[in-house]
């Protein structure tokens, strides 16, 4: 249901916990896999026709509260002169690498360049009719830049860290342009229909404090504020990032989403007052049997702080291999759990 997953990212009184999981549109639906096998990722991301039905598959199959627009973080590369292939992790042809690589970047205009996108969203709106809420989203300027400069996935991440400490001015600008660029095209999204926008920053977790604040929460608020402003409620996701719990509240997020290392208790200690908390069950307890997904899945409820909003979800993407059956399991078992408890109802 839209309005309970809005209100529940709003600290609003809510009748039960609202569920979507992350990538719950992908390879683990069958019929993801049936339309995936006549076009690749990039057509089904570009034909919004195709991005609405992919969206719309998880809604239909599980009854989450929240859709999640079809697309990629890498989505808007191509328009800022970055090709990416899927293969099947992304690889860029020719990453940045220095200054001027960057002074070649250009900044896409959303309207243009990415109007399949906001196309899509127009229909998935409108064919969703408050259901379920309609999520956007974008990469945090850090973990595009991770991409940009890498050029795909990392094991030790030498090539985005050596622009960090050997050339600060450089990586600065980078992340400047990712975040004007983001800013752009996330508050595109909104005027399109995104009720909710979730801001990926899946590698923000590979940094000590210093330079998170500055490569990756400075430039993540500044993203936030513009999603603010054209009036979505904006949600952060944090992936290994324990250590930097204490700043997370300053990047302006209605929502932080967290991975599964600590219980979600912890997680609103350390944050301190302010935004509701997403997340954060184990996505490998879906391979588990159905008791087990009841059990942990209990823990995750009652680990959430009273009075403050929370939205169950996973602490990452679920896995390729998950059963469909324990992702319809969970979805009903978060519905039954949370609506018997009168504490919810605030
Ligand atoms: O959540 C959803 O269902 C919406 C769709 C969505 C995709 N990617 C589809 C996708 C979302 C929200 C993303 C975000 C994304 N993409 C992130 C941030 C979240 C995270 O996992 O940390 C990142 C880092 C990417 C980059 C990316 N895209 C990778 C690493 C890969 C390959 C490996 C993988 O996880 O599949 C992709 C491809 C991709 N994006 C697929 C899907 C369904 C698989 C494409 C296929 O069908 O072959």
């Amino acid at each position: 249901m839209s309005d309970l997953f809005l209100r529940a990212c709003r600290g609003e009184p809510v009748e039960r916990t609202p569920v979507w999981i992350m990538r719950q549109a992908g390879r683990y639906l069958p019929e993801y896999r049936e339309l995936r096998a006549e076009s690749d990722f990039w057509t089904l991301c570009r034909t919004p026709e195709l991005a609405m039905r992919v969206t719309l598959q998880p809604v239909e199959r599980l009854g989450v509260d929240a859709a999640i627009l079809f697309s990629d973080i890498m989505v808007g590369f191509p328009a800022m002169g970055l090709e990416v292939e899927f293969a099947p992790g992304p690889k860029l042809d020719r990453p940045v690498r220095g200054r001027d690589d960057v002074a070649a970047l250009r900044r896409p205009d959303p309207g243009r360049d990415l109007g399949f996108v906001l196309e899509a969203l127009g229909s998935i709106r409108r064919e969703l009719a408050g259901r379920a809420a309609l999520i956007g989203f974008g990469g945090a300027p850090f973990t595009l830049a991770v991409y940009a400069v890498e050029g795909g996935g990392s094991k030790n991440f030498s090539a985005i860290k050596s622009l960090l400490h050997g050339d600060p001015e450089c990586a600065r600008e980078l992340v400047s342009l990712l975040a004007e660029a983001q800013a752009d095209f996330l508050e595109a999204q909104v005027e399109a229909g995104a009720e909710a926008i979730q801001l990926f920053d899946s590698w923000g977790g590979i940094l000590p404090p210093d330079l998170w604040e500055e490569f990756a929460l400075e430039p993540a608020a500044r993203v936030i504020e513009r999603v603010r402003a054209a009036g979505a409620v904006s949600i952060y996701f944090l992936r290994d990032g324990a250590h930097l719990l204490e700043g997370v509240a300053r990047t302006g997020a209605d929502v932080i989403s967290v991975d599964e290392k600590l219980p979600l208790d912890e997680v609103a200690a350390r944050i301190g007052p302010g935004p509701a908390l997403q997340g954060n069950l184990d996505p490998a307890v879906l391979l588990a049997p159905p008791p087990a997904i009841e059990r942990r899945a209990a823990d995750v409820l009652a680990a959430a702080p009273a009075g403050r909003g929370h939205v169950f979800n996973l602490g990452h993407g679920i896995l390729p291999g998950t059963p469909v059956e324990a992702a319809m399991h969970l979805v009903d078992t978060v519905a039954r759990l949370s609506a018997r408890g009168e504490e919810k109802d605030r």
